[in-house]
């Protein structure tokens, strides 16, 4: 049965004419400058570049042309989805932060389709990287190639495209900017075959299927990101396929998306540990289309060890959505801090998981992905760079920092890059050379328990979902103030605009916002106040 994903907001479609009708309501709304002239003739199985209509989009000074519509059963195609622009920043930064390391830098677009990523990558990082961009699809393969002569990159390891394109003229006189390397393959076959620094896995839906072969030759202290789209069985929607895939049992949660999140770290760090190889989690992002998941590699046994001892259980209180982890070895009768199971008929816990319970983020390169993001003028991505920043230290934007990284003259989030640009923040990273570089990975190679007191606490509240009835709550920013007055570690977090993370329980948030929030004026609504207090995060 074929059918057909939409190049603006990746929806599958089965018929094609329901396909033609909703890309013309995307013109319509002005959500593409596809001049897309949808005749029911228009060939879907086998497009030929040369009489579709193009989509030229210009992304971080990277063209790309792009198909109108597509086939596309196939994993990957070219499908290529502007919601992801976040994805692939994201991405470039944690391969421009792995580049400083080691030079030259192997990277793998294991799922080309428009090329992209890769394209990004050659374009912007020129020789500090060796670029591969693989796709399993001749049509993809193809259009990668005019996409980088489009972008007057040189096509290494395969002829150059058959027809030159129109409009090279003056640049095609200039000598390439770059070379990267198309293969058509398989993304498992070529991580079988060959080693790489960097890869990134983007197949359309869930990667499980393509982490073992990532994590087979990845080179020791690499990075491997990975990109999920399959966000219904990722957010709780279809929970049987959710166990299928990630082997992973998951209710709807308030703290859906981190879930999500510690899900997919939880089948990469397996994944890993098949290889006898531990991760050490870089950042794990979940926005509204995708989940965004990158880890440096950690080779040896012990590693392994220590990150699989992090994959746990989680006790989870249907009533109140209080949860906690279950330590190995725990009893699980008394594990919760809440009363629910004593108070109320019946049980109210369920087990969820197993998931990774270790930190998200990593402090030190996250910093160091939003240097990067400032050198390549990547403003988009920054607010959330420095959410993630905060996140990670579970501090707020005015306290001072925790923890040991070289922080000195740091008061706010915002002036990372000072203290990033004089080298104080980079430790060993440059100095130690190739193999035991990063500052982090360092750290942990050293101690493999890190002070667990300084690493960000897991989950958070929404302020909504706690709210107290009839009573009108502070405005979250003057909460999580209070809160910190109490002696508990608050930040926001990008998972929530309405969540708060907090090392406090439950029981403890909930008495704070007790304490701090007002009666409402008699017949006001409470439900109508309390939306009030909804704020954006930073
Ligand atoms: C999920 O699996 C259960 C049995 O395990 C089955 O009864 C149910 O129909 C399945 N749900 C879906 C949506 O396939
Ligand atoms: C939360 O963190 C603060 C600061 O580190 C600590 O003093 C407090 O005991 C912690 N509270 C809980 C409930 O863990």
């Amino acid at each position: 049965m074929a059918h057909y994903h939409c190049v603006v907001c990746s929806v599958t479609i089965a018929r094609k004419t329901d396909m033609v009708s909703h890309l013309k309501r995307h013109v319509n709304k002005g959500e593409t400058e596809a001049s897309y002239s949808g005749s029911s003739d228009v060939q879907f199985e086998e497009p030929t570049p040369s009489g579709q209509a193009y989509e030229i989009l210009k992304e971080l000074g990277t063209n790309v042309q792009l198909l109108p519509n597509h086939t596309t059963p196939q994993k990957s195609d070219t499908y290529f989805n502007r919601k992801m622009k976040t994805n692939r920043q994201l991405v470039f930064c944690s391969i421009a932060v792995l580049a400083e390391e080691r030079n030259p830098l192997e990277c793998l677009d294991a799922f080309g389709a428009t090329g992209i990523m890769g394209l990004q990558w050659a374009k912007h990082l020129r020789n500090s990287v060796r670029v591969t961009i693989t796709d399993i699809s001749d049509i993809c393969v193809k259009m990668i190639k005019e996409n980088c002569e489009l972008n007057n990159i040189r096509v290494d390891g395969g002829s150059r495209g058959p027809r030159a394109p129109e409009k090279a003229g003056s640049e095609a006189e200039t000598a390439p900017i770059a070379t990267l390397e198309v293969a058509k393959m398989d993304a498992n076959v070529i991580m079988h075959l060959r080693s790489f620094d960097y890869i990134h896995l983007d197949p359309f839906g869930t990667a499980v299927n393509y982490l073992d072969a990532a994590f087979r030759n990845v080179r020791n202290l690499g990075i491997i990101s990975v990109t999920s789209t399959d966000t219904s069985s990722l957010y709780a929607k279809s929970p049987n396929v959710t166990l299928r895939h990630y082997g992973c049992h998951i209710v709807r949660t308030e703290y859906y998306k981190e879930l999500a999140a510690r899900m997919v770290v939880a089948s990469v760090a397996r994944a890993a540990a098949r290889c006898n190889k531990g991760i050490e989690v870089l950042l794990a992002v979940a926005l509204e289309h995708f989940v965004l998941v990158v880890v440096r590699v950690l080779r040896g046994p012990t590693q392994a060890d220590e990150s699989a001892k992090k994959l746990r259980k989680l006790v989870h209180c249907q009533w109140c959505e209080e949860r906690v982890f279950l330590k190995l070895g725990n009893m699980v009768d008394d594990t919760l801090p809440c009363n629910c199971h004593g108070s109320l008929p019946g049980k109210t816990a369920v087990q969820l998981g197993p998931l990774w319970s270790g930190p998200l983020f990593n402090t030190g390169f996250l910093r160091r992905m939003l240097s990067a993001a400032v050198q390549h003028s990547m403003d988009d991505i920054q607010p959330l760079v420095k959410t993630l920043i905060c996140e990670s230290e579970c501090t707020t934007l005015k306290s001072l920092v925790h923890g040991s990284s070289a922080l000195t003259n740091q008061v706010e989030c915002g002036v990372v890059i000072k203290t990033l640009q004089s080298g104080e923040d980079g430790g060993p990273a440059d100095q130690s050379g190739k193999r035991k570089s990063g500052e982090e990975s360092g750290n942990v190679v050293k101690k493999l328990k890190p002070d667990v007191s300084l690493e960000h606490p897991p989950f958070y509240y929404s302020i909504h979902r706690h709210s107290i009835r009839g009573m009108n709550m502070p405005k979250l920013n003057k909460f999580l103030h209070y809160l910190t007055e109490a002696g508990f570690r608050v930040s926001r977090t990008h998972f929530d605009p309405t969540g708060v993370r907090t090392n406090a329980t439950l029981q403890q948030f909930k008495s704070v916002l007790t304490k701090y929030s007002v009666p409402t004026c008699t017949n006001a609504g409470a439900s109508a106040q309390m939306s009030v207090s909804a704020e954006k995060p930073v």
